[in-house]
């Protein structure tokens, strides 16, 4: 038998798009966004239910319906270094057509965030959870990076298959308005985004690229006291997100 969900595992994770969900609440928010979670291994599976009861109802039947317990100790044969929580899960992300046709739908129900060849994998799972949260329309990524990786989900806590995540060229961007944020820009309080937007933050280490600085509508600055050079890349995102949520009316749609 668990031969069997090894070798199931093992065949699941070769498939295209697999990705590895490592504990409870990535796994929550694939369940609860709509993810296509094919596996779902714990260590303890009455712990497990017992977690979802508490934490997260609303997924608890789908868990109940997928999860399967293994030793620890075969489970740790897939993922040396189980999580806390003791479930690790398979799902398969949505195809970069379904991320692209995302992406370029309109009306945007939010700014689509662009981060230039970003380096740090947590970083991006940052943004990925900030957007999500913001309901922002989506995260696009330029650069080697994959945005998809598992350390990324880590950091994003599943909340990719809330928001369309991809990477792109600068010459595939989605259609709108570009507004650029960078230290040298203007400041952001004489602007206001649309929803139509794209934000676009540079790299941690050199900031915008002159390509995407010429592609920019505007520059934009959030000012800081003389003597600090820059924000962090994920806290830039969250104060962008936040100028345009509070350029929108109170109690409408996230
Ligand atoms: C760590 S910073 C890059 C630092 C880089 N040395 C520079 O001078 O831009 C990463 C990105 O965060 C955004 N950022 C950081 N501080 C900012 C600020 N005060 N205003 C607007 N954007 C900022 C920019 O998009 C920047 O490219």
């Amino acid at each position: 038998m668990n031969e069997e969900l090894l070798r199931a595992w093992r065949t699941g994770a070769e498939e295209p798009g697999a990705v590895l969900l490592d504990g409870f609440h990535p796994l929550k928010h694939a369940l609860r966004f709509g993810g296509a979670v094919r596996q779902v291994l714990t260590a303890d599976r009455a712990a497990l239910l017992a977690l979802a009861a508490e934490l997260a109802p609303d997924v608890a039947p789908a868990l109940d319906a997928l999860a399967v317990e293994l030793p620890e100790a075969a489970l740790r044969t897939l993922a040396p270094r189980l999580h806390p929580t003791g479930v690790i899960a398979l799902a398969v992300r949505p195809t970069a057509a379904a991320n692209r046709a995302a992406l370029a739908d309109r009306p945007r129900p939010g700014p689509v965030v662009l981060l230039e060849n970003p380096r740090n994998l947590g970083n991006v799972g940052a943004v990925i959870r900030l957007a999500a949260g913001f309901g922002a329309a989506g995260v696009v990524t330029t650069g080697e990076l994959d945005p998809w990786h598992p350390a990324v989900l880590r950091g994003s806590a599943g909340l990719h298959f809330a928001t369309a995540v991809e990477r792109l060229t600068l010459a595939e961007l989605p259609a709108g308005p570009l507004h650029v944020l960078d230290p040298e820009g203007t400041d952001i309080r004489a602007t206001a985004f649309p929803d139509d937007a794209v934000l676009a933050f540079g790299t941690e280490r050199h900031g915008v690229s002159a390509e995407l600085r010429a592609r920019a509508d505007e520059l934009v600055a959030v000012p800081m006291r003389p003597g600090v050079s820059s924000f962090n890349l994920a806290t830039s995102v969250a104060m962008g997100l936040f100028h345009w949520m509070s350029g929108r009316p109170p109690g409408g749609p996230a």
